[in-house]
């Protein structure tokens, strides 16, 4: 009797707002159940060289694996009997709606993830309606990126030179983009020692380690490497100044990033003054930096510790977020790392965040699946956030507050 009883309510329920992933899943994606599942996939397609270049992080992986343990740390507060039958993870940032409260991180040489990588992750971005932030290190030229239409975010490395950054945001201006981020984390390269262990460098040092790698994976071969080859000739870094950089392999040349930890806050002044956009400073772990970037003119900040990628020990961004949020005033706050889960966008969005990036599982998707597996991440990632919304009881992205989440006990 019970069980006719449930058929019975079941058949009364009102339709979820969003189709179930899995009702429209074609057979090749079907294996891929949540973000998590991309790495191993892209992991066999991808040279170690390359696959551990994305994975890797800095030192001792002790940013790195907090940035996934910070997330754990918060425990989510349910509230029931919300009727939350109409709910909605739209988001505005900006003045621009975009179908969810989350964006793909700007990550270097996706190009060598999947054929023409950049184009990828920004058409899947705008098919699913979402911002995706174009890297300085990415190996396709930033105007033939803007084609894709969607977001125009760029993500920009500067040196402290004047005339590098007047040029390379005049650049960036004429391309129509009309947000700029400046990555502030990086005022000397970090410590990778699994790149040197893999025999990873950039540029790419041809050896016969590299050619053995490249040929243990076919696939990526042909399909990526031959392919960009036949097409646009070897890769080169496109977007780092006003001009082209050097090719990404290559036995001598160096690359002349210049001075950038000369970089500093007169610098954000300088473009501050020159970008009529919006300008974002990405990396942002204290409360007076944020501050400062307010009082320099930022319109946000990218509360961050690169993944992990840069100085080892840094804090995790959840665990900075709720001061930088509290003196953030007028700028939007956004935060990446370690988010893996619908869940942990709704931490993030309750501890005080107004949009959340996600870097190494799109890539990852992109290199398993390319467009359809970034679009089919994408569409997990947002079908965890809506069920999990109806859990928590909350039907709209703004209605989440510091009230939805506590820190768990033995992390206090
Ligand atoms: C580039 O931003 C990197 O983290 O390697």
């Amino acid at each position: 009797m019970a069980h006719l009883r449930e058929a019975a309510v079941q058949e009364r329920a009102p339709a979820v707002t969003a189709p179930r992933v899995e009702d429209a899943t074609p057979r090749h994606l079907a294996p891929f159940l949540c973000l998590a599942d991309f790495e191993a996939a892209a992991r066999r397609r991808l040279p170690r060289q390359i696959y551990g270049y994305y994975a890797g992080a800095a030192e001792t992986c002790q940013s790195f694996q907090a940035n996934a343990a910070s997330f754990r740390s918060y425990e989510l507060v349910p509230r029931v009997l919300a009727d939350v039958s109409a709910r909605s993870a739209r988001t505005t940032l900006f003045g621009t709606t975009y179908d969810a409260p989350f964006g793909i991180a700007p990550m270097g040489l996706s190009g060598l993830a999947t054929f023409e990588g950049e184009l990828v992750l920004a058409r899947a971005a705008t098919q699913a309606g979402i911002p995706a932030i174009v890297s300085a290190t990415s190996l396709m030229p930033l105007e033939r990126v803007a084609t894709q239409g969607g977001a125009r975010w760029f993500q920009a490395y500067l040196p402290g030179e004047d005339a590098r950054i007047e040029a390379m945001v005049d650049r960036v201006e004429a391309a129509g983009y009309d947000t700029f981020v400046l990555t502030a984390d990086v005022p000397v390269p970090a410590n990778r020692e699994n790149n040197v262990r893999t025999g990873f460098s950039i540029p790419l040092q041809p050896s016969l380690r590299l050619l053995w790698d490249g040929l243990s994976r076919p696939h990526w071969l042909g399909a990526t490497w031959l392919a960009t080859f036949l097409r646009h000739g070897v890769p080169h870094f496109e977007n780092m100044d006003a001009f082209r950089g050097p090719p990404i392999l290559s036995r001598h040349v160096v690359r002349a990033i210049g001075a950038r930890d000369q970089l500093s806050w007169r610098h954000l002044e300088l473009i501050r003054r020159r970008w009529p956009g919006r300008l974002i400073l990405k990396g942002v772990l204290s409360a007076e930096d944020a501050v400062q970037a307010r009082e320099h003119g930022a319109d946000g900040v990218i509360v961050s510790n690169h993944g992990g990628r840069q100085l080892d020990g840094a804090r995790p961004a959840l665990a900075a977020l709720p001061a930088i949020a509290e003196v953030a005033g007028p700028m939007r706050v956004m935060v990446d790392g370690g988010i893996r889960r619908g869940s942990d966008v709704l931490k993030a969005l309750a501890l005080g965040a107004h949009f959340v990036f996600v870097g190494r599982p799109f890539l990852f998707a992109a290199a398993a699946r390319g467009q359809d597996g970034v679009r089919h991440a994408i569409r997990l990632l947002l079908a965890e956030i809506e069920r999990d919304m109806a859990l928590l009881g909350v039907t709209r992205i703004e209605a989440l507050t510091r009230a939805h989440v506590e820190r768990a006990p033995w992390a206090a």
